[in-house]
């Protein structure tokens, strides 16, 4: 089954409080977009956002230029749905971000939870860097959760890619700067506990980022050949600003 037909099935067949990344509240997502210090009308995209919770939160807390772009129609349905008239205020956006052409240097700031660790394989991931390449504007701030080294090893019957917080920032290299990093434990709806990772990182602005280059090309300017080699395999964090 392709991915999008995966998540429109999940989205149609299952109450979307149900699914084991549901939270109430995106605290920890939450903090760390506080903690970038936005103004209320910067441009924020959730990508792989589906029904999240994170969308109402950023709407209370005054965020007026909020994107949720995901694979399923049906997970955004159920955001709209659950957001009333205030859906309006938001932008919905069905795609793959992996093969979309989201606008270049949009967005103050890109979030994503439980998305990135489904990319197994390393032209998918070269993919979604140059799309955060591409769309978020230099100075702005990423933010990436995904399955922590002891997380489960598959999300929604998908195998996933578990991270360490340097592992996570390696795949995206030098062109990011580290902030931050957390871990959370996530209580599923069904009462299992799930390990989280957090990155938070700035995308700096280097010659070379154009999209098309690649991450690992872009990193070249500034990390030797073993640097890249080591980084594409995931296995470690020379460059500058790793914890
Ligand atoms: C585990 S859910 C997490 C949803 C949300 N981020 C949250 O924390 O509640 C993964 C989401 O990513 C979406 N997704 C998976 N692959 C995607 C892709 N390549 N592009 C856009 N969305 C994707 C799925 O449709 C699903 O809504």
């Amino acid at each position: 089954m392709q991915s999008g037909q995966h998540w429109e099935q999940v989205y149609t067949t299952r109450d979307a409080t149900s699914v084991s990344w549901f939270q109430e509240h995106a605290r920890q997502s939450m903090a760390l977009i506080r903690r970038s210090k936005l103004g209320s009308g910067d441009a924020i995209i959730d990508v792989g956002g589906g029904a999240s919770t994170l969308v109402d939160d950023l709407l209370d807390a005054g965020y007026s230029n909020v994107t949720i772009l995901d694979l399923s129609a049906a997970a955004l349905a159920a955001s709209r749905g659950r957001l009333g008239e205030r859906a309006r205020q938001v932008t919905w956006q069905v795609g793959d971000v992996t093969q979309l052409g989201l606008p270049r240097h949009a967005y103050a700031l890109w979030h994503d939870r439980a998305v990135f660790h489904f990319l197994t394989t390393v032209d998918e991931r070269e993919a979604y860097v140059r799309a955060v390449l591409r769309a978020v504007r230099p100075g702005g701030h990423v933010i990436v959760a995904t399955f922590a080294e002891n997380g489960p090893e598959k999300c929604s019957g998908l195998p996933v890619v578990r991270y360490s917080p340097e592992r996570l920032h390696a795949e995206f290299g030098a062109p990011f700067t580290l902030l931050g990093q957390t871990r959370e434990s996530h209580h599923t709806p069904a009462g299992a506990v799930q390990k989280f990772i957090y990155c938070w990182c700035r995308r700096e602005s280097h010659s070379g980022d154009t999209p098309g280059g690649g991450p690992h090309s872009m990193a070249a300017s500034v990390g030797s050949a073993a640097d890249l080699r080591e980084a594409a395999r995931g296995r470690s964090c020379r460059w500058a600003a790793c914890p």
